[in-house]
């Protein structure tokens, strides 16, 4: 579990900042503006959650508060993952399954619900809905950062920028964040 004294330095942030990927063209241009190293400033930051995540592993965090619960797991091939560990149903806590399937499963042991790990759709049980993305990077050393969240639907870019528009207008509209 990562506690606050996780939360990265400005050092750290530019790091993550040289290597994040592509697809989180948005989270760079957070840390760039200086939006997001700063200690206890709310949700999401960027957190750093792991030295590193091998292939089939699971890692347990708290994103984007500390009391969210969630889950970073490295498929089998390569692809990392990150979503949200709360059941959509009553809220219990989802465990990774390794041998549920070529990537495992999410599995609720309070009702039997259950969650495919790459996409984070329902597979069985009473969960009503798919869960939260929450947005994950890996910095040149391989460290892996947990930087913002994105809701069933939504996209990586849109999810950052409400994250970052919640706690910083003006550096939201700085970097071209939809009003
Ligand atoms: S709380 Fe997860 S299935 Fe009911």
């Amino acid at each position: 579990m990562v506690t606050g004294k996780d939360l990265p330095t400005r050092r750290d942030c530019l790091r993550v900042a040289a290597t994040v990927s592509g697809g989180l063209a948005t989270g760079t241009a957070l840390v760039a503006a200086g939006a997001l190293p700063r200690r206890g400033d709310g949700t999401a930051v960027p957190v750093r959650i792991a030295d590193r995540i091998a292939r089939g592993q699971a890692v347990a965090f708290a994103y984007p508060g500390p009391e969210d619960r969630a889950l970073a797991v490295r498929l089998a091939d390569g692809t990392l993952v990150g979503r949200s560990a709360v059941c959509t149903h009553l809220a219990c806590a989802l465990v990774h399954r390794p041998g549920h399937g070529p990537d495992g499963d999410l599995h609720c042991p309070c009702h039997g619900g259950g969650f495919d790990v790459r996409t984070g759709e329902v597979t069985g049980g009473p969960p009503p809905r798919a869960l939260p993305k929450v947005l994950l990077t890996e910095d040149a050393r391989g460290a892996v950062w947990a930087v913002g969240t994105a809701r069933p639907g939504e996209d990586e870019r849109a999810g950052l920028c409400r994250g970052l528009r919640a706690r910083d207008p003006d550096t939201a509209d700085r970097i071209g964040c939809e009003p």
